[in-house]
């Protein structure tokens, strides 16, 4: 569950919309509203929707800003939504949410943003200069006023005949669209990646009821068969800068036949078909994991886990079929 905060100071139609939107789901929940104005309306509407609601007042936001932050802590607060709230917030606050601090403003920003720039304010502005369309902007909260990155963004059209207020209750319903997508993304891009798809081992592991850790077996190579007696090479002994002298049985290279062309071609081809190309393919789609996962893919990612599985396994199976093949065929004297 992910907890977010609701920084109100007036009427908090956008913070009510972000309680109902979210905290009937068990993803996300509105879990405090913090306002900067002890008898904002804000304060009344979450305690009716269950939400606990707390007045800060302003000397606190300004000068002990560490006590908001240990509020926002003791309640888990991840996220923090401003819906209107018109107080100064503190560097300190900013850093310790770096990048998980929401602003809607209703404008396009960067057009009507600014020192000044709030509720009826931007509307008026808006219409006064003409302005065929306007619309709301959920931007990440940085040191400087309505400047952070643009997370969401939509557009609305100014008529001739709107006035601030009818210009304000178009804006206001695309702002109940756009702050809940815009806190989803936030909540999406910071999300802990889901864990790696299982290997192979731990399928088989699963599969088999055992742990996947069973430390690597130890084996005993097979004792060597004593030579038989008889007569055997002279024992050379070694002397520095001398040859080694070749082994009793080593073969006359001489004697033996030539060894026919087609050994090699066969061999090329083997290699070409049952190794390589699906060796290639194997590879790319093991390349392909890590790429998709870091770019958030994981559904991708998983996809090419599977093809490069199955792969290693054509691979496998190809080498096998085609070296069992080349032994009866070569004993059959086709090479
Ligand atoms: C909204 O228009 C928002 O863009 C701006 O303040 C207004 C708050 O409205 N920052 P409400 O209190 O949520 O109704």
């Amino acid at each position: 569950m992910v907890n977010i905060a609701v920084f109100a100071s007036g009427n908090g139609s956008n913070a009510v919309n972000l309680v109902k939107t979210f905290n009937s789901g068990s993803r996300i929940r509105v879990a405090l509203c913090l306002t900067d104005k002890e008898n904002a309306p804000v304060m009344e509407k979450m305690q009716a929707l269950g939400v606990p609601a707390q007045y800060v007042a302003r000397s606190v936001w300004k000068n002990e800003p560490q006590k908001v932050i240990d509020i926002l802590r003791a309640h888990d607060i991840e996220i923090i939504a401003l819906a209107g709230f018109l107080c100064f917030i503190d560097e300190s606050i900013v850093k310790a949410y770096e990048g998980k601090i929401l602003n809607i403003h209703p404008s396009l920003l960067p057009a009507y943003g600014g020192r000044g720039m709030h509720g009826a304010n931007v509307h008026k502005a808006v219409i006064e200069a003409g302005e065929v369309k306007s619309g709301a902007t959920v931007h990440i909260v940085t040191n400087e006023i309505d400047a952070g990155p643009i997370v969401v963004q939509r557009c609305v059209t100014v008529l001739p005949e709107d006035t601030p207020e009818t210009l304000e209750a178009k804006v206001h319903e695309v702002e109940y669209d756009i702050f809940p997508e815009a806190v989803m993304k936030i909540i999406n891009a910071t999300a802990e990646p889901p864990a790696m798809p299982k290997s192979v081992d731990d399928d088989w592991a699963e599969t088999l009821g055992v742990p996947n850790d069973i430390p690597p077996v130890e084996t005993t190579p097979p004792e060597m068969p004593k030579p038989e007696a008889g007569p055997q090479a002279p024992f050379a002994p070694f002397t520095p800068g001398s040859p080694s002298p070749a082994p009793a049985s080593a073969p006359d290279a001489a004697s033996q036949e030539p060894m026919p062309p087609t050994y090699l071609a066969w061999a090329v081809v083997t290699m070409v078909l049952c190794c390589f190309i699906p060796g290639i393919v194997a590879v790319v789609n093991s390349s392909k994991v890590s790429s998709r996962y870091y770019a958030g893919d994981y559904e991708g990612a998983r996809r090419a886990s599977r093809n490069a599985e199955i792969w290693i396994i054509i691979t496998f199976v190809l080498g096998v079929i085609f070296n069992t093949l080349y032994l009866p065929l070569s004993i059959a004297g086709m090479f």
